[in-house]
């Protein structure tokens, strides 16, 4: 027996006004995890059923869609998640784009950037390049992602131990510090890395405030939720918001096959725009 009764039409509604506010399209057999999810939102609010809780979406009650936001995304992430993006990052992108734009800084934008494990890992890659060592504000890294509470983790910069502990020793020693009294078991990032990422809340659907191109994007595992449409209008507003030779990055399971055909793929889920 549930907690809550949970029709066909919650689900079949609460399916769509979530595709309609985040692009996120929910598979048909997903039930169970949205029942689970959102009926962590009737207990938080008080609400006896699903049907009331619709209501006060439908209201427009903002603080509401905003928790409700942040129940439906997933935010599985981690320090140099696909190592190889990285690697190439530090050793072969940002040496030729530092060489190629000479007068200008280089713009990078982690979108979906979650707790903000992904932004880190660019702005230590940049750090570990001797290119930038001679030309650190020469780098800007943007960070955003939909879900107000993974932008305040990640810029809190506050991480648990055991989520670094994969992390080549050195780095760690070089860009983390460790918690003591009731910080122990925790670590802080680097001022010296923060500083070179401004994180924000956004909704990859909605209008961007950016106004200069971006040299490189990251959005990794971000796509992958979305239904095809969806997904070929962002990569169009992506290959619109870069450089005309910039790059994209995706997840290992994302391709841009049927997608779009203004990029080119390097290999290993790494694009430039073409056109
Ligand atoms: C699985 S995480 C990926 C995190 C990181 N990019 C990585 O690869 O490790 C997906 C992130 O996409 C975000 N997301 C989903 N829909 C979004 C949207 N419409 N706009 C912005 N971010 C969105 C989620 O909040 C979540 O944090």
């Amino acid at each position: 027996m549930k907690e809550y009764e949970f029709t066909d039409q919650d689900f079949e509604h609460l399916r769509r006004f979530i595709a309609h506010k985040t692009g996120i399209a929910i598979a048909e057999n997903k039930r169970e995890l949205v029942y689970g999810r959102i009926a962590r939102r009737l207990r938080a609010t008080g609400l006896d059923s699903f049907a009331e809780y619709r209501r006060l979406l439908e209201s427009g009650h903002s603080e509401e869609l905003e928790e409700f936001i942040n129940v439906i995304t997933t935010n599985l992430t981690s320090f140099f998640r696909e190592r190889h993006h990285f690697d190439y990052l530090r050793d072969t992108l940002l040496p030729e784009l530092l060489q190629k734009h000479r007068h200008r800084r280089l713009r990078i934008w982690s979108a979906g950037c979650s707790t903000g494990e992904e932004a880190y890992s660019i702005a230590i890659s940049a750090l570990e390049c001797r290119q930038v060592l001679a030309a650190r504000d020469r780098i800007q890294i943007i960070a955003t992602d939909l879900d107000s509470s993974v932008v305040a983790k990640a810029r809190s910069g506050v991480y648990e131990q055991e989520r670094i502990e994969s992390l080549d020793r050195q780095l760690v020693k070089k860009y983390f510090l460790k918690g003591r009294g009731h910080n122990a078991g925790r670590v802080r990032i680097k001022p010296e890395v923060a500083e070179l990422i401004e994180f924000s809340q956004l909704n990859l659907m909605e209008p961007w405030p950016f106004d200069e191109p971006f040299d490189v994007i990251f959005c990794r595992n971000v796509i992958i939720y979305f239904d095809l449409p969806t997904q070929a209008r962002l990569v169009d507003r992506f290959a619109g918001s870069l450089d005309p030779n910039g790059y994209l990055f995706i997840g290992h399971s994302e391709t841009l096959n049927k997608v779009s055909d203004r990029f080119e793929l390097l290999g290993k889920t790494i694009y430039r725009r073409v056109r």
